[in-house]
């Protein structure tokens, strides 16, 4: 298929949109409210609205290898505080997806680039359930690390000052790890919601501090 292919795909989609519904494009245009944050992996395999049945304007979308949140990562972290402080979404949803590249990648010796950086962090999380996952299968043990890596992600999450803050006032927030399976197109959830902090260890809990009610940290000067 050629680049000319997909604008006369995208003529043809945009007409019968507007033959359906002739205000659909004016009236999407005004604002979006999406109730859904959705993170999930690149793989153009997983396209996020079409697995939950969602139209444009109803899921905020962001997607990278192995659908890792690094608190970090500026990218991520700017669409997770605009989706829950500006969208006010409800829900959060991790989506990873069986036999994902990027998880298998983490698994091998080879080397992939710049995403070799990336990916440590899904190498972080076999070093951290190692045991386990060498009692597998090769097959399994690739699934095995899809789904903790997306349950390691649900808890990054609820780490974040973002999550911690909209729950202190009162903002409805879960967030919801789920796996996709290219091979049967279903969703399984992997019933790790977080509505809360209570399932988080106590030294990952951030409560907001205004300027006037800041612990007194004595100042030292550093000196050379
Ligand atoms: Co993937």
């Amino acid at each position: 298929m050629s680049i000319q292919n997909l604008i006369d795909n995208n003529i043809a989609w945009a007409n019968n949109m507007v033959e359906e519904d002739p205000d659909y494009f004016k009236r999407l245009s005004q604002q979006q409210k999406p109730e859904y944050l959705w993170i999930g992996c690149s793989d153009s395999r997983v396209p996020a609205n079409q697995v939950v049945g969602l139209a444009p304007g109803e899921l905020f979308v962001h997607r990278n290898i192995a659908n890792v949140v690094v608190h970090t990562d500026f990218n991520c972290m700017s669409v997770l505080q605009f989706a829950v402080e500006v969208l006010k979404v409800k829900h959060v949803i991790v989506c990873g997806h069986y036999g994902c590249g990027g998880v298998r990648a983490a698994m091998g010796e080879n080397e992939v680039g710049l995403a070799d950086a990336w990916l440590t962090n899904i190498r972080d999380v076999y070093f951290n359930n190692e045991q386990k996952l060498a009692e597998l299968s090769e097959h399994d043990r690739v699934n095995r690390l899809c789904e903790l890596n997306v349950i390691t992600q649900v808890y990054n999450i609820a780490k974040t000052k973002v999550a911690q803050h909209a729950w202190d006032r009162g903002q409805p927030l879960s967030i919801h790890g789920w796996i996709y399976g290219l091979e049967d197109g279903l969703v399984k959830d992997l019933g790790v919601t977080q509505r809360s902090r209570q399932d988080l260890n106590k030294i990952y809990h951030l409560f907001a501090t205004s300027a006037d009610n800041r612990p007194d940290i004595p100042f030292s000067p550093v000196t050379y």
